[in-house]
Formats: C-alpha cells, sequence, structure tokens
C-alpha cells in the first residue's frame, strides 16, 4: 500500500460522513483529528449527511469538503483524484445503509465510489439503533467488510435524550474523540 503526504510531511486524511444523527457531534471529531493528527482533513459528505448538516458549517472544521452527487459537482472531485489525494479514510458516522453498501462493493455514490477505488486503509465507525446493530443482516455486512480487508471500529453505548419518547434512549455511537483519533493513528502506521 502506497503512503501518501503533503509536502510538508502532513497525512491526508478523509471522513467519509454519512447521514446518521451523530453526524451533530462531527465538528467535535473534526477537532480532535486536527488537533491529534499533523494532518490536512476532508470531508466527503453524503446527500443524506447534508440534510442533517450545511456543508458550508463543516467547512468551518475541516480544510475541504467535497459534497454533491450531480456529475457537475465532480469535475475536479473525481473519485481517483479523491483517492489520490488521501492516505486514510474514516467512514464517520458510517450507516447501515453505506455498510450494507460498501459489503455489497456497490457504487451508487461518491462516497461509496470512494470506497471501493481505495487503496489505503478505510475505517468504518458504525451508528444506529441497538435493534438495527444487532440484526443478522448488519452484523454479516460487517463480518464482510472485516473480511473484505476494512475494519470496523466496535461502537461505543451512547445515551441522548429522545424528544418524541420523551426520555433518554442508548444506541451504539462513535467512540470518544480520543479513542477514535487513537484508531485512526493505528491505521496511519500500518
Ligand atoms: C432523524 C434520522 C436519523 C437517522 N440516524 C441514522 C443512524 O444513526 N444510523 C443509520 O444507520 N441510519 C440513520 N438514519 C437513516 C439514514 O439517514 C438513511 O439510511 C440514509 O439513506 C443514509 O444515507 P447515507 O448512508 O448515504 O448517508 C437516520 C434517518 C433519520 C431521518
Amino acid at each position: 500500500m502506497q503512503s501518501k503526504q503533503t509536502r510538508e510531511g502532513k497525512r491526508r486524511i478523509l471522513i467519509g460522513a454519512c447521514g446518521s444523527v451523530d453526524i451533530l457531534t462531527l465538528p467535535r471529531y473534526l477537532v480532535a483529528i486536527k488537533t491529534g493528527i499533523d494532518c490536512e482533513l476532508t470531508v466527503l459528505m453524503t446527500a443524506s449527511a447534508q440534510l442533517f448538516l450545511p456543508a458550508a458549517s463543516v467547512g468551518l472544521y475541516a480544510d475541504r469538503v467535497i459534497a454533491g452527487e450531480r456529475p457537475e459537482d465532480w469535475p475536479t472531485d473525481k473519485p481517483s483524484r479523491i483517492v489520490a489525494d488521501h492516505d486514510l479514510l474514516a467512514v464517520l458516522p458510517a450507516t447501515a445503509h453505506m455498510l450494507a453498501t460498501a459489503a455489497q462493493g456497490a457504487a451508487p455514490n461518491r462516497l461509496a465510489t470512494v470506497i471501493l477505488a481505495s487503496n489505503f486503509p478505510v475505517l468504518f465507525f458504525p451508528v444506529m439503533g441497538a435493534v438495527m446493530w444487532e440484526k443478522a443482516a448488519v452484523q454479516r455486512n460487517v463480518r464482510q467488510l472485516r473480511e473484505d480487508g476494512y475494519q470496523v471500529a466496535e461502537p461505543v453505548w451512547h445515551e441522548n435524550y429522545d424528544v418524541s419518547l420523551g426520555r433518554m434512549v442508548g444506541h451504539p455511537s462513535l467512540p470518544s474523540p480520543e479513542q477514535t483519533v487513537e484508531l485512526m493513528r493505528t491505521s496511519l502506521r500500518r
């Protein structure tokens, strides 16, 4: 696997942000990555991710944001260019949809295409409801991804206030920003 870095010796990290409710915590993770790793940080957002968090807001915490699925959004950001520009992809948060898509080797959108075209370590950070996470189909996709050489981080249980239910509800979510940075550092050393 080819190791790439900028002329200044910085690592080039790509975050693939999916449409999970926990994308609202993404800025905390981006700050932790920028302060914990000497890197250039790009965020590639799915269309669903953009429904939760505007690309312009994410741009306040990253060096570069790539968003949009129309061909005219792609001229300078083709999947091959994005792959050539980076040496680690963390899919964070990773939805059940994106795990299934990558486990199938499908490329229906820009992030999935980059995952399929990647020649560097890809680390998934799944977030979803507990029932979803325990479903045989999701666990099968996680096993498949690991068998295919991808890394899938174990989710960590989080309690959030659910407005519609009017109580705290737990679900498998992201490790802490510090743990996430450590996992990314380990992947970069491989
Ligand atoms: C309010 C809301 C919260 C959601 N949170 C999650 C989540 O945490 N995990 C998940 O797998 N899907 C979640 N979904 C479903 C995804 O947004 C949906 O599957 C979407 O197609 C994912 O697209 P993407 O994987 O291309 O980003 C949520 C949907 C809504 C409306």
